[in-house]
């Protein structure tokens, strides 16, 4: 039998067309809707980034501040769900939480049909405005604290930094949490991405959307990774003095076992997100005392590249940067959520304007028309 080509975690398979971003994974290029990874980091807010991605284009002044008022005004939320939040297990995964959260707000807003009418967009923002203030709320809660209500001003970076730990950040702890915002916003067809357009080619609605995109980030393949990354490098710590990241890194290439943090499918080179978590890096463990973490980052790298000739990706810096500035690693990937959200739902939108069900086919490599035995004699 002639067996078709299997194309296996459809490795290089162009199944949409998209304005949101562009990647080159020999260069190490990334491009949201126009604009350069670099450039956007160096200029953008969040939430210029987030109308970039929604508008394909930059907001005028006016439109910046529109964009941020519906955001504070939408950051609160619906009773039940905060009811969930205090009410569940406080062992539970945070982006368990957060997949759980999303999934009820929907049972409060009236239902987009995935035909990316104005219900799309106002979902977009609300979605946008109440992830921070889930995991927060999540977060304080499995502490015995009580949860901190949104502000009713200043940027999401701002607000969340707020409400998770009761008091306003600097602006240092703010620039840094919003550039690691517009970083991870929005990144071509990844897993949650496809997720998410997979889900929105049925016409299914947003939250639903969202929801499995949440799910398929959960992953230590993908989202995940940031607080596998984290896990490792506080293992190394807790070694003390026989801390050894070269003889570390080795070991687990010679048991054939991943490192965490590295490696892309698309990038074949240092990802560009990576570099700026980097220089963060830098500067936020020299800040705080904990430069080992960073000297054991940049020795894993060095190993990982005469080792295997793998660079780092998004996920292996940004963990250190969170680390610096507070936070524990379990919340990592659900900050990468809280910023992914503003791409997932570009995308949703981007694919319900022009949709076509997603359908793949399976090659079933198993018998054929078998006689039934009863269930007595099997
Ligand atoms: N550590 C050790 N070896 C690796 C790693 C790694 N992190 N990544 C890839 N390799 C090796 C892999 O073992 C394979 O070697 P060989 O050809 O000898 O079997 C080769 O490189 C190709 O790897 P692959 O798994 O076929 O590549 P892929 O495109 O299927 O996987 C990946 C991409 C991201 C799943 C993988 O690199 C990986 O598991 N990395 C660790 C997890 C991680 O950091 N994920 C975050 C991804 S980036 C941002 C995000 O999505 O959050």
């Amino acid at each position: 039998t002639e067996y078709p080509h299997i194309n296996k975690g459809l490795d290089g398979i162009v199944a949409f067309s998209t304005t949101k971003s562009f990647i080159d994974g020999k260069s190490g290029e990334l491009i949201y809707s126009g604009y350069n990874i670099d450039t956007l980091a160096e200029n953008a807010t969040f939430e210029e980034v987030c109308f970039l991605l929604w508008n394909d284009r930059l907001p005028n002044q006016q439109e910046l501040e529109n964009l941020k008022n519906e955001l504070i005004s939408q950051r609160e939320l619906p009773s039940p769900v905060l009811e969930y939040i205090k009410t569940t297990s406080k062992d539970a995964e945070p982006m368990a939480v957060l997949r759980s959260a999303v999934s009820m707000l929907a049972d409060f807003e009236k239902p987009d049909t995935g035909s990316g009418d104005e219900e799309s967009i106002h979902h977009a923002v609300s979605i946008t405005a109440q992830m921070p203030t889930i995991i927060a709320a999540f977060d304080r809660v499995r502490n015995g604290k009580d949860i901190i209500a949104p502000k009713k001003e200043g940027s999401t970076a701002f607000n969340f930094l707020y409400m998770l730990n009761g008091e306003e950040p600097g602006e240092a702890a703010e620039k840094t949490m919003d550039l690691c915002l517009i970083l991870h916003a929005e990144h071509g067809m990844n897993a949650s991405t496809f997720t998410a357009r997979t889900i929105c080619a049925t016409e299914s609605d947003m939250f639903s959307a969202i929801t499995g995109a949440i799910g398929a980030l959960k992953g230590p393949l993908h989202g995940g990774a940031n607080t596998a990354v984290m896990n490792m490098l506080l293992n190394l710590k807790e070694q003390g003095e026989k801390a050894d990241p070269v003889a570390f890194t080795k070991e687990k290439l010679s048991r054939r076992e991943k490192i965490m943090g590295f490696g892309h499918r698309v990038y074949k080179t240092f990802d560009p997100r990576a570099f700026h978590l980097r220089k963060m890096s830098k500067k936020l463990s020299e800040e705080t005392g904990q430069q080992k973490l960073y000297e054991w980052s940049e020795a894993m790298v060095k190993t990982m590249k005469e080792e295997k000739d793998i660079d780092p990706n998004v996920d292996f810096f940004s963990a250190t940067v969170y680390y610096s500035i507070g936070i524990k690693p379990d919340l990592y990937t659900c900050i990468f959520a809280m910023s992914r959200i503003s791409g997932w739902s570009a995308h949703y939108m981007e694919q319900a304007a022009n949709n076509r069900l997603v359908r793949p086919r399976a090659l079933y490599i198993a018998e054929k028309n078998l006689d039934w035995t009863p269930v007595e004699d099997r």
